[in-house]
């Protein structure tokens, strides 16, 4: 059967490493301190290493033989060298000596690693993954992540899926079939069925996702009768605090969802690691500021923390490292938000690609 909205294929003109120019999340600024980190992003070796002015990242390949630097000493103030060899490179990513050629090699000033821009917020470090120089770091990351104190709480998670479903999952219409059993909508008037609107941001830099309609709490069905079967406590309505997201998601360039919870904002960044993991991660962040944020924080506390952060995201998780991403589809009205994402981000990778092209 034919349901007249066709895009799947162009999963294949996806980036399955992501897309490069824009910044991404590396990490929470704990994790970084002088001891190098080595972290793969978009499929890329990077060593973070943090000097009393911040964090800096440099490619993770030494350029002699290859050894991971991040497996290196930090012997010389401002500098990493290599475990191998002992070539040793500044923060600028600038060979100043080549331990085993001693005092006269011609090698330090020739050599260079990549180094990529990095900036810390709020507790997050952030990396620029791009080849041409970087834009101001609020052309990529939301506004509720970089105000002073918004963040309530960063979950970072590996899941063994690629970025796209797990960031596809977020707009689809699953609510209602995956998380029906879950805390967080058990007493809630969750709709037998919904409808899915979509629009493209006016910036072209997103979607935003709606329900446009939604069914009755049960409905009659052809061929199989009523469902939900059995769900009577439904019909009281009762609604726990904070749940159910105001009816909006937004899709975002590069990799990242948002959704406005009643009291807080909610924002899954999926960073590719490779093409088969994603690194996650999860904020809760509020706008709100005195006694609101107080209370919004109190609430995520002792609520979103484990109902959505928890129970919602172990089921999401189960569900995208099971499917098959590239099996042959049929897509339908439910995944208009998937279609319209996936243009705009085919646009968005034709675009680098040829930024690439033309040097
Ligand atoms: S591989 Fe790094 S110094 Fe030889
Ligand atoms: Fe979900």
């Amino acid at each position: 059967m034919s349901v007249g909205i066709s895009a799947s294929d162009l999963r294949h003109a996806l980036p399955a490493l992501g897309l490069r120019e824009f910044w991404y999340p590396a990490g929470r600024s704990k994790e970084f301190g002088r001891r190098p980190v080595g972290r793969k992003l978009l499929g890329a070796d990077i060593v973070f290493l943090r000097e009393p002015g911040g964090v800096h990242a440099l490619s993770d390949r030494c350029p002699h033989r290859g050894m991971p630097l991040s497996c290196g000493d930090r012997r010389f103030e401002g500098t990493i060298t290599c475990p191998y060899h002992g070539w040793t490179f500044n923060m600028h990513g600038e060979c100043v000596a080549a331990l085993n050629e001693g005092p006269e090699s011609p090698i330090p000033g020739k050599v260079r690693v990549r180094t990529y821009p990095v900036e810390e917020r709020n507790g997050v470090v952030w990396v620029f993954m791009g080849d041409g120089p970087p834009k101001p770091l609020s052309d990529d990351v939301p506004e509720e992540l970089l105000a002073g104190r918004s963040i309530i709480d960063l979950r970072v998670a590996v899941w063994k899926c690629g970025w796209l479903p797990a960031i596809e999952n977020l707009v689809d219409s699953h609510d209602v079939i995956a998380h029906r059993t879950s805390a967080f909508y058990l007493f809630r008037k969750l709709p037998s069925w919904v409808k899915v609107g979509a629009t493209e941001t006016a910036d072209g830099k997103g979607v935003d996702v709606r329900y446009e309609a939604m069914g009755p709490v049960h409905d009659i069905y052809p061929n199989i009768g009523r469902w939900p079967r059995r769900s009577w406590y439904r019909r009281l309505g009762m609604s726990s605090p904070n749940s159910g997201h105001q009816g909006l998601s937004q899709l975002r360039l590069p990799s990242l969802v948002r959704a406005a919870f009643p009291r807080m904002n909610y924002v899954r960044w999926t960073v590719p690691i490779d093409e088969k993991t994603v690194r996650v991660f999860l904020f809760a962040s509020t706008n709100a500021t005195g006694l609101a944020a107080l209370r919004n924080r109190l609430s995520y506390w002792l609520w979103m923390s484990w109902s959505f952060m928890t129970q919602i995201l172990n089921q999401d998780q189960r569900l995208f490292e099971g499917q098959d991403y590239f099996a042959p589809e049929q897509l339908s009205q439910t995944d208009v938000g998937i279609i319209k994402w996936r243009r705009v981000l085919a646009a968005c990778a034709q675009r680098e690609a040829q930024q690439r092209a033309n040097g």
